[in-house]
């Protein structure tokens, strides 16, 4: 069983990611930290605990940054993706438990000192909890089992603009802290997460089934499917990119993956872009092919 401490900025695809990681047994989650990123940090930390709550799950959520490294937050949420409330406008009630006192970034440096070379961070949202428990205790980095990370686009256009993908753009100087790291680390970037698309046909037998969690995760996940039909017309399905890395994080056989190091951009009009750099040093494991169906099974059979 890996250990994984699971770093979201909850919005519809972490959520299905979250209920998908708590489904598999394979995984056990230490507790989840928090970010601004598809929205506020409080919303992020406010949804991740109605998700476990709608679930029905106990795990410690911490909440963690509010803005980027270095720049002014944008406040530039992905409502337009995610809802004004981040979950597709489905959420109709206050979570009954609050988060932990700690800081998600010390819980980050806690727990890895605590337990060297035993747990795995997961992170689907910018990488700025990350960048910030480097700086305070860059010795982590050597007791870090593995790293997975959804975020990149490494040999294919970008999501937020040409160029770059959202949760990389949204602090891209933190994502140049995490990848020149020499941390341990995949990186499931557009590269593939865009191939492993949810047909609406799987999302309508969530509803079918009359219960509460279903339905939850249908009509959420409607809104996203909607936003996915408006951007990409005839693409058939939305993106499972927070889920893929979990999946990935459960199976590494599903995707294959080239050694290369990769720069972020942090300036101009390739603001937020991750180069490959072959010949660079550290490298990660960039993911470039993914068995579509063999994924898209595995993930339906656990979601909900
Ligand atoms: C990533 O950006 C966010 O909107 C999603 O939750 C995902 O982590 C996809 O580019
Ligand atoms: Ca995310």
């Amino acid at each position: 069983m890996k250990k994984v401490i699971f770093d979201v900025d909850t919005g519809i695809d972490d959520a299905m990611a979250i209920a998908y990681s708590l489904n598999s047994p394979e995984l056990e989650v230490e507790g989840f930290t928090t970010c601004f990123g598809n929205v506020s940090v409080d919303e992020a930390t406010r949804n991740t605990l109605a998700v476990l709550e709608k679930l029905g799950k106990k795990v410690p959520v911490y909440a963690g940054a509010s803005k980027p490294l270095y720049r002014e937050n944008r406040p530039n949420f992905a409502k337009i993706v995610h809802g004004e409330d981040g979950l597709g406008n489905v959420l109709d009630f206050s979570p009954s438990t609050t988060a932990e006192t700690k800081s998600a970034v010390d819980f980050i440096i806690d727990e890895v000192k605590k337990q060297p070379n035993e747990i795995t961070i997961l992170a689907v949202g910018p990488l700025t909890n990350l960048a910030l428990a480097l700086q305070k205790a860059p010795e982590i980095v050597s007791l870090v089992k593995e790293v997975v990370i959804m975020g990149g686009a490494v040999y294919v256009p970008g999501n937020k603009t040409p160029y770059a993908e959202a949760n990389i753009i949204t602090d891209p100087e933190a994502a140049e802290i995490v990848l020149s790291s020499g941390l341990p680390l995949t990186m499931v970037g557009l590269d593939v997460t865009l191939q492993t698309l949810l047909p609406k046909t799987e999302v309508d037998k969530w509803r079918e089934r009359g219960t509460e969690v279903g339905t939850f995760f249908a009509n959420m996940v409607e809104h996203y499917m909607n936003f996915y039909e408006k951007s990409y017309p005839g693409i058939g399905g939305c993106g499972l990119h927070d889920p893929l890395a979990v999946g990935v994080t459960i199976d590494s056989s599903l995707v294959k993956t080239v050694p290369v190091h990769v720069k972020v951009t942090t300036e101009g009009t390739e603001d937020g872009r991750t180069i490959p750099v072959p010949d660079g040093e550290p490298k990660i494991h960039v993911c470039t092919e993914v068995e579509v169906e063999r994924f898209l099974e595995h993930f339906l059979r656990r979601i909900i």
